[in-house]
């Protein structure tokens, strides 16, 4: 279910769509129901800002009901009657399990443990319950008996004074007998504090149809914890960071101060690599083993091969960087950059759409864009490709061996032969020749007793 708008988010984003752990809440859930049952199987009820929410997990290959006017959790599971009860010709499915679209720390196991309970126990509805100390908010179960057979849930908003103190509350997750489901959906009404059509009454209609309605409690609570609120959303998304720094160490990454750091979920990391603190790795970021990334760097969608060091204060997007590279203190690699095996990029070096071969060298105050760069190449202080002609943007190539003097800039488009020098503070405009020497600059000349004469005529 993920119609709602999400009205305590006070957003004009759907509430689906806010990002935990560096993606939408959905997409969390999403890619834990594909652990449970091929996408195929996956029905995603949608309402609010339907199309951006389609848009952001149309990747993943699940299917969409669109709920146009959003009137309760029992409305959505009416309005996805076909898809999921399908024809006259019979139902499509014996079991409908229902995931809360903005509960995103709930894991396979325990859906697959409500289902498979739900099966085992032969009941019509089967919820997912859970002990909370500060249970305000939640609907809460109301057992039968000391077994597991459950009488109602009780919204907080209809619960008395005593129903109030119970601690068991309804997680927002279900297991239906399809069938049985559809045949009662229509029993909901909308007789409720909200004027809504509330899922958590199916468990009072089949309890009165005498139908079985059982509940299972999580052995983990924050599991099933909702994001109603900026404040609980915050709370989600250290605890998925935290358990993402924690599947790491238990990978053999070691990371001081991990509270300190902002990890996302999709990021991998190889053994014996160390992330100090502060350090963010966001989105599909792969960092390879034996690497250092060390404090302050924030490395977005890019790809680090083994024993690279990211020195501090570097950032990197949409890159990539070979086996045994130095970048850093306080490069910046723009998207495309592509930096070979052991080669190095140092302090106030920018790049954009580069290839950097294999051992080169740019190691200080450059800007190197749009340029191909070949192998065992020095790039000296201060180098500049200049790109951008102001209409369009234009590619250097600098072949290797290639030494680049210190302050000279390369007007694209130009090409440095193999193995050829440009002096110091040449501006190059023309292609220059393998093994050639390129000067590009005033010829030096040089006034004898100048200074000497200028300070003698102040006195
Ligand atoms: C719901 C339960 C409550 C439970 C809690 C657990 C109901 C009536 N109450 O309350 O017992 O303790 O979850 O988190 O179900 N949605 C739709 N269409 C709608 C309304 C909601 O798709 O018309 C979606 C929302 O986008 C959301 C989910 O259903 O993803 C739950 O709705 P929400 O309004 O957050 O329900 P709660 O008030 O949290
Ligand atoms: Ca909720």
């Amino acid at each position: 279910m993920a119609a709602g708008k999400g009205t305590r988010l006070k957003s004009k984003h759907p509430k689906v769509l806010h990002e935990i752990g560096g993606k939408p809440i959905l997409a969390h859930v999403i890619a834990t129901a594909k652990k449970v049952v091929p996408a195929g199987n996956i029905f995603v009820i949608i309402g609010h800002e339907a199309e951006s929410v389609r848009e952001a997990v149309r990747g993943t290959g699940v299917n969409f009901v669109l709920q146009a006017e959003q009137r309760g959790t029992g409305h959505a599971l009416m309005v996805a009657r076909e898809a999921l009860s399908g024809n006259k010709a019979g139902n499509k499915y014996d079991q409908v399990i229902v995931l809360s679209g903005d509960a995103p720390l709930i894991t396979a196991d325990t859906i697959r443990k409500l289902s498979d309970f739900h099966s085992a126990q032969k009941a019509t509805m089967t919820l997912l319950s859970a002990d909370l100390d500060n249970p305000y908010g939640y609907g809460r179960v109301i057992r039968k008996g000391r077994g597991a057979e459950v009488q109602a849930i009780v919204e907080e908003k209809s619960a008395t004074a005593q129903q109030r103190k119970i601690r068991e509350i309804n997680s927002g997750f279900y297991a239906f007998a399809a069938p049985a489901l559809y045949e009662n959906i229509d029993h909901l009404s909308t007789a409720n504090a909200h004027g809504e059509y509330y899922l958590t009454d199916m468990a009072g209609v089949f309890h009165r149809a005498r139908k079985k309605v059982v509940a299972i409690k999580t052995d983990d609570a924050g599991e099933i914890l909702g994001s109603n609120t900026r404040a609980e959303m915050m709370m989600l998304d250290a605890r998925l960071r935290l358990a993402k720094c924690r599947e790491l160490l238990e990978r053999g990454v070691t990371i001081f101060y991990p509270h300190t750091c902002v990890i996302d979920s999709d990021v991998e990391v190889g053994a014996d690599t160390v992330i100090e603190p502060f350090v963010q790795l966001l989105g599909s970021t792969k960092i390879g083993a034996d690497c250092r990334i060390r404090s302050y760097s924030v490395i977005a969608n890019s790809v680090l091969g083994d024993r690279v060091t990211v020195k501090p204060g570097t950032i990197m997007e949409d890159s990539r960087v070979g086996a045994g590279a130095v970048l850093g203190p306080y490069s910046h690699l723009r998207p495309g950059s592509d930096v070979g095996e052991d080669a190095h990029v140092g302090n106030f070096v920018e790049t954009k759409k580069i290839k950097l071969g294999k051992g080169s060298k740019a190691n200080h105050l450059s800007y190197l864009g749009d340029a191909e760069i070949g192998e065992g190449v020095n790039i000296g202080a201060g180098t500049i490709t200049c790109n951008y002609d102001g209409v369009n943007k234009h590619k250097t190539v600098i072949e290797d061996g290639v030494f680049i003097g210190s302050d000279s800039t390369l007007v694209a488009p130009v090409k440095i032969g193999r193995g050829a020098y440009v002096a110091a503070a040449s501006c190059i405009t023309e292609d220059v020749p393998a093994d050639a020497l390129a000067l590009g600059r005033a010829r030096q000349s040089v006034k004898e007793g100048w200074a000497r004469e200028k300070r003698e005529k102040r006195r």
